[in-house]
């Protein structure tokens, strides 16, 4: 068996004797300067190099390069996509050309790797108006010994590689390096260009001599760059004459692990085989996202969100395959400590982070999920029961086949299914999501609760001193209700003026006057303690992980929120403004208890 630890080190030992600096890898996490959110390509932290800033090192480098590509997310489950992956690369800036690296990923192939020559086939780019035909790669490629028959030219969509969706980055023509899985065509024509999948394209050398402009256009390069990607996943996978890239060193152990814990065999079970694909891999993915030296967690935003949907998918198809998504933590394990614990040694460092965070996502999302999928499957009846009486009043009746976008938005907003799992769901019940519903509807909700915040702002009609004092009365208040009758107890409204505070709060009963009394006594306590009232500012999570509490809907984890501390009494997040000092507020005096609506009572209150 070629394992992964060799194939790194024949990479980086090929180029390091012909002159090349091994520059080691960068986060995968995207620095924000060119528009994608994770590292997708080995070139990627090269960008101001190949445009022609001096590098540091030299001229010739090389590294392997953790990539993490989610465009795929859906294809994962199959024997070739991944959502992280290496890429084995090295670069020539403004060094040599494409004779010398022509000749070098040759002999890499056929002398390193032992791929046989005649086989080889390579793709070059056949020009257009703006870049001429690549006949100088396909002469060279001739002359290292390529059958001709086996060298093709196709165009722009083919042989031509640049960074998607950014401007101002380096791009240019390249040349593919393909080798057949097998020698059976599946008809007489059967080359690179057929979509049977015979052969695989196992690394790409780019001539990047241009800048990509705005509008598609392209400005070319005073130096001419070369740069190499080959996949390390897939060479893997055809040095040891496999098919799924699954049975590689990189993941055989957890598909054994998964098989173990599940009772299920991997290549007997289709089901199981798509689930234990899943879990590895998105598994993997989080281990290194999480522990990454930027590391990220999981949020409702940017890479932050798609951090949550890999481990919230990895969830569901630990449940299709009848295990407990903890197990998704001895996959995790085997990643940090056998699999990646030499390439990635910050893993192992942040090993006790990297599975508590893991853990904490679970328990996140496991306290939504059965719920979630009651609802779901609600929706699905709902939806079947409508067409069944339709249809039998109509027999022309057209079935509804989509789930309403304010569904889809229950379900993220109330049990923590992110857009995807809905979707994916759906479809696996041949329906879809009407996603510009849920757009609509997320949006609705969001300025709503904007407005909520600030008609709230713990209920002040008017913002003075006076009512401040209320409003630090209403925290103390809940602070002492919450004592009395637990932590579920929460404000379900205020209204505070200069003459009084008005407060409804959930209670299952009408309170006694000794409980009223109690009550009383507590709030004036902790005015006559004289307790400063403090304002900190935190991201949400932290607000929570703390203790906080409150009416409030963050829009993301990592939304910065205030917090108004008063001692050890009390901590809400909340938008003030309040007193400086339980001092100030004077006497308290409950003037009215009664019922506002069915489980929630009102307390009028005055100070004095
Ligand atoms: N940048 C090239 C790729 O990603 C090498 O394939």
């Amino acid at each position: 068996m070629f394992t992964s630890k060799e194939l790194r080190e024949k990479w980086i030992k090929f180029y390091e004797a012909r002159g090349h600096v091994n520059i080691g890898a960068v986060s995968l996490i995207g620095d924000g300067t060119t528009g994608v959110m994770f590292n997708v390509a080995g070139m990627q932290p090269l960008m101001p190099y190949l445009l022609g800033k001096k590098h540091p090192m030299g001229t010739r480098l090389c590294n392997v390069q953790g990539c993490v590509r989610t465009v795929d997310i859906d294809s994962v489950g199959d024997a070739t996509h991944f959502t992280f992956f290496e890429m084995m690369g090295n670069w020539s800036l403004g060094d040599y050309f494409k004779k010398e690296k022509t000749k070098w990923s040759f002999e890499l192939l056929t002398e390193v790797f032992g791929f046989d020559k005649d086989k080889i086939c390579s793709t070059v780019f056949e020009g257009n108006e703006s870049v001429p035909k690549d006949s100088e790669t396909a002469e060279l490629l001739k002359s290292l010994g390529i059958k001709e028959e086996n060298i093709f030219y196709l165009d722009k969509s083919n042989n031509w590689w640049e960074l998607e969706g950014t401007v101002g980055t380096p791009c240019g023509p390249d040349n593919e390096w393909f080798y057949p899985r097998h020698d059976n065509k599946c008809c007489d024509t059967c080359d690179v260009n057929c979509d049977c999948g015979r052969y695989v394209e196992i690394g790409n050398d780019v001539y990047m001599q241009y800048k990509k402009l705005e509008g598609g256009k392209y400005t070319e390069l005073d130096n001419k760059n070369v740069d190499t990607g080959f996949g390390l996943d897939r060479l893997l996978l055809f040095l040891n004459g496999l098919t799924d890239g699954y049975k590689t060193d990189l993941f055989i152990d957890t598909i054994k692990y998964l098989e173990k814990v599940s009772g299920k065999d991997y290549d007997a079970d289709a089901d199981a085989q798509k689930a234990m694909r899943i879990v590895a891999d998105h598994t993997r993915t989080s281990v290194m996202l999480i522990g990454d030296k930027n590391g990220i967690l999981p949020s409702n935003t940017g890479a932050g969100y798609i951090l949550r949907r890999l481990l919230r998918r990895a969830i569901r198809y630990c449940k299709n395959l009848g295990i407990e998504a903890t197990e998704m933590l001895g996959v995790a394990k085997i990643f940090i400590e056998k699999i990646y614990d030499q390439a990635y040694p910050l893993l192992v460092e942040k090993e006790d982070y990297i599975l508590d965070e893991i853990t904490k996502e679970i328990k996140k999302f496991e306290a939504t999920l059965v719920a979630g999928m009651k609802e779901f499957d609600k929706c699905i009846i709902g939806i079947e029961r409508k067409n069944a009486f339709m249809a039998s009043k109509d027999p022309s009746y057209v079935p509804e086949t989509v789930i309403s976008g304010k569904q889809a938005f229950r379900l993220y907003d109330t049990f923590g299914f992110p857009l995807e799992l809905t979707k994916e769901l759906a479809s696996e019940k041949n329906l879809t999501v009407d996603e510009e519903g849920f757009n609509l509807a997320f949006k609705e909700h969001q300025e709503k609760s904007k407005a909520q915040a600030a008609a709230a702002k713990g209920g002040l009609t008017e913002q003075n001193e006076i009512t401040a004092r209320y409003h630090t009365a209403t925290h103390i208040m809940l602070a002492g209700l919450r004592k009395m009758f637990g932590t579920k107890t929460e404000q379900k409204g205020s209204n505070i003026t200069e003459e009084r505070l008005r407060f409804d709060f959930n209670c299952d009963h009408k309170m006694t006057e000794e409980e009223l009394k109690t009550l009383e006594d507590f709030v004036n306590d902790v005015i006559a303690k004289n307790i400063e009232v403090v304002k900190t500012e935190m991201p949400y999570s932290q607000a929570i992980a703390q203790g906080a509490y409150g009416v409030f809907n963050a829009e993301s984890d990592d939304q910065i929120v205030s917090i108004y501390t008063i001692g050890d009494v009390d901590k809400q997040i909340c938008g003030g403004p309040h007193a400086k000092n339980t001092g100030e507020l004077g006497k308290f005096v409950i003037k009215k208890e009664e019922s506002s609506s069915g489980g929630v009572r009102r307390i009028k209150a005055v100070l004095r």
